[in-house]
């Protein structure tokens, strides 16, 4: 496969791979997620790289989502398949692997561009960095594990707010509810993430491995929300609600939503 919306370099044990489509504020369609999931797969399977850092291209988004423009005409069942898809090959794989990946959030962290960050095992951000799951605001729910893992990560009656009210944190509000570990000025970011890339890659690569099975384990009673988030997912995709929210944002206008 040919990485044509990815940059991949190596730094002695460490693979920075980058998501290249900063016109479109690395939003994720299709390709861009196959993509990374052969990308991902090929440096958990490479002997020579320990850890992986995970970025976006441009100084302004790490990824603004999953792309409005390629889903906003799916039905129910593309719907589903869309998530079930997007969890088998890319945000579940990133979970299990077990080769540690860095999220460096460089901007807008939105979406599915957020639950991209959110399956990484490490997040560090930019003082730049938006965070948010706006998903409601279109129509549709997170449908990339957002339901699940933000809850893990900042308990449940910040990431019930989050994901209702659409809205997004800046950086420091994202440190202090635990989304992200550490804040850095943009430049200072990938620096940043290379440092503690390096420092993990000097350990033990078998044990980290361990280490990393042993947490996602801990996590094991959310697969049964994962499965009910793809069926929720979809079915979002059937309502006159999603007609107008992903219309209105290819419209740019604001979405009016009718009653329950
Ligand atoms: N899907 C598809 N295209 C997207 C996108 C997405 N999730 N996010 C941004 N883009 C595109 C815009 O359509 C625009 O393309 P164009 O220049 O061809 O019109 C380009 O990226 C730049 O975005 P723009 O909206 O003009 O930038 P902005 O600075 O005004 O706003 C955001 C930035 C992030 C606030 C805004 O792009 C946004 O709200 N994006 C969608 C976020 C979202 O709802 N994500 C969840 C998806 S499930």
């Amino acid at each position: 496969m040919s990485f044509s919306n990815l940059i991949l370099e190596d730094y002695d044990h460490v693979r920075v791979v980058k998501i290249n489509r900063p016109d479109k504020l690395n939003a994720l369609n299709t390709e861009t997620i196959a993509q990374l999931s052969e990308a991902l797969k090929a440096a958990n399977q490479d002997e020579n790289i320990r850890a992986v850092i995970l970025t976006g291209v441009g100084e302004k988004a790490f990824v603004a989502g999953a792309d409005i423009s390629e889903f906003a005409q799916y039905s129910i069942e593309e719907g589903k398949g869309l998530s079930a898809k997007g969890h088998d090959i890319l945000f579940n794989y990133i979970d299990q692997m077990s080769t540690p990946v860095i999220a460096a959030v460089n901007g807008f962290a939105l979406g599915g561009g957020l639950e991209l960050a959110m399956s990484c095992h490490i997040r560090y951000a930019s003082s730049n960095a938006r965070m948010g799951l706006p998903e409601v605001t279109l129509g549709v729910i997170p449908g990339y594990g957002g339901t699940q893992r933000l809850a893990q990560l900042v308990g449940r009656g910040k990431a019930t707010e989050m994901v209702v009210s659409g809205g997004m944190v800046d950086a420091d509000g994202a440190k202090a509810s635990g989304l992200v570990n550490e804040v850095f000025e943009l430049e200072e970011l990938l620096p940043a993430c290379m440092k503690l890339a390096t420092k993990i890659s000097r350990n033990s690569p078998k044990a980290i491995g361990f280490a990393l099975q042993a947490i996602q384990a801990g996590y094991e009673p959310s697969k049964a929300g994962l499965k009910r988030e793809v069926e929720l997912f979809g079915e979002s995709f059937g309502t006159d609600d999603f007609k107008e929210g992903t219309t209105a944002f290819l419209e740019k206008r604001k979405a009016e939503f009718s009653g329950k």
